[in-house]
């Protein structure tokens, strides 16, 4: 997956002053040279290669993408479920690639909210009595 602040081609912005000078905004979120790959060898697969993102504070961002580009990975290592094999990401100026597992619990309770491709919902059950 590619990905290049000001490249649409891959991200689409919204939001009223979207187009109007990024830089009077505040960038909460920042990736630079993002990489991420699976396996070893021949089977290996490079799901991010040097991926940089910037987005700014109330900006509505969609990710668009053919299955299997890259985009789970991406929001994976965003919200602190997975680590990049290189590159930074930082959050609120934070890069969260160096953070503890006690500080990334916090990161993942706090500043980020995940709704899941796969919900691994339990029919037989409701949310009262899972609670
Ligand atoms: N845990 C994993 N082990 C090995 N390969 C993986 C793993 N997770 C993802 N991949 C591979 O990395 C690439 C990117 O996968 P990813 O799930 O990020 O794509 P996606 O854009 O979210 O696809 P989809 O639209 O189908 O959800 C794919 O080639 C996928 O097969
Ligand atoms: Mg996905």
């Amino acid at each position: 997956m590619m990905i290049r602040s000001g490249d649409h081609s891959g991200a689409a912005r919204t939001g009223e002053k979207s187009m109007s000078n990024q830089s009077e905004k505040r960038a909460v979120l920042q990736a630079k040279g993002l990489c991420k790959g699976y396996g070893s060898g021949s089977g290996r697969v490079e799901a991010l290669r040097d991926v940089d993102l910037c987005v700014y504070e109330g900006e509505l961002l969609v990710i668009l993408g053919s299955s299997g580009c890259g985009k789970s990975t991406l929001l994976n290592l965003i919200g602190g479920v997975d680590s990049p094999d290189s590159g930074i990401l930082l959050v609120d100026g934070k890069n969260i690639c160096n953070l503890s597992e006690r500080e990334l619990t916090d990161y993942r309770r706090n500043k980020i909210g995940f709704v899941f491709q796969f919900f691994h919902l339990l029919p037989e059950l409701t949310a009262e009595e899972l609670g």
